[in-house]
């Protein structure tokens, strides 16, 4: 399980940095947010949900982005998250990150979190390695980010500047970043919009592998329904500030985007996004 103890850092920014990456700051959880200790790799099966949401609000100024919203994840699911843009699904994911002091309602999430964003984050002056290990506790944590690093296929860049590396090498560091802390609820907001296909494609590949191995809790925010449909157990879209349907994918993986299921339950979340499979709305 992840320590929320911040070592080893210089310069405010990646202080910063490692308390998000860490879920938040070590001194102060949330307000509303109550967490208990980590599951072990054995008890992550169990059916206690890895993160428990009741009646979740947050609103700026006058507008109401998030609005007596319920989710529950359960210990190792895989869950997609879809829903417009502006819809509020970075809010939520900051809020369960215990990166958002302002929300009412209550959070619960069992053990540690980690987060992947959009864009990698990595601090440019510190080397792969040092930005993998940023904020880590416990011992050896250089030794940790380069287990990490193997795993997402980048031993040889751990050395290496990260205005060096390509977008699909950063994001594979950002997900090393994030599993290191061996969360057991994982958040990845849009962590492959920026990648070409092709590249996204072998991510894919990898999260599932990733998955598998770690078996976190993940929530996935994403624009791609496809990616959704490939990747996870189950697909929620956002909408006025809830959670407005709920698809369960029981399709074994890998999947094929070709597979009947898959194609019917597409044609389901394009019109639960308010689009027609030819894309017009
Ligand atoms: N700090 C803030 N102050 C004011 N409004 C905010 C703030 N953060 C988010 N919002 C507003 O809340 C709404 C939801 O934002 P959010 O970033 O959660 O959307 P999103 O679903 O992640 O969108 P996208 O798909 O474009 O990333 C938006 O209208 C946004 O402008
Ligand atoms: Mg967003």
């Amino acid at each position: 399980m992840a320590a929320r103890v911040p070592g080893g850092l210089t310069g405010e920014l990646a202080g910063e940095l490692a308390d998000e990456l860490n879920g938040g700051p070590s001194s102060e959880p949330s307000r509303g947010l109550s967490s208990e200790p980590g599951d072990r790799p054995s008890d992550r099966l169990s059916h206690r949900p890895a993160a428990a949401v009741r009646q979740l609000t947050r609103r700026f100024g006058d507008r109401t982005v998030l609005d007596r919203l319920d989710l529950e994840i359960a210990g190792g699911e895989f869950v997609a998250l879809l829903g417009r843009s502006g819809s509020g699904k970075s809010t939520l994911l900051r809020a369960l990150a215990g990166l958002d002091q302002e929300i009412d309602g209550s959070l619960t999430v069992a053990g540690s979190v980690a987060v992947a964003f959009q864009e990698p984050r990595l601090v440019p002056w510190k080397r792969v390695r040092a930005n993998v290990a940023l904020g880590l506790g416990g011992p050896d944590p250089l030794d940790r980010a380069d287990t990490a690093l193997a795993e997402v296929g980048l031993a040889e860049r751990s050395g290496a500047w990260p205005l060096t590396l390509s977008g699909g090498e950063a994001q594979r560091a950002s997900l090393a970043r994030a599993l290191v802390r061996e969360p057991s609820l994982l958040l990845l907001d849009e962590p492959f919009s920026a990648l070409d296909a092709l590249t996204r494609i072998t991510m894919h590949g990898l999260v599932l592998e990733l998955w598998a191995a770690h078996r976190p809790a993940v929530l996935l925010v994403t624009h791609d329904v496809d990616e959704a449909l490939l990747l996870a157990d189950r697909v929620l879209v956002l909408d006025a500030g809830r959670v407005a349907h709920e698809t369960v994918i029981t399709t074994p993986r890998p999947r094929h985007r070709d597979h009947p299921d898959l194609i019917a339950l597409r044609a389901t979340l394009l019109a639960a996004l308010g689009v027609s499979p030819e894309g017009t709305t």
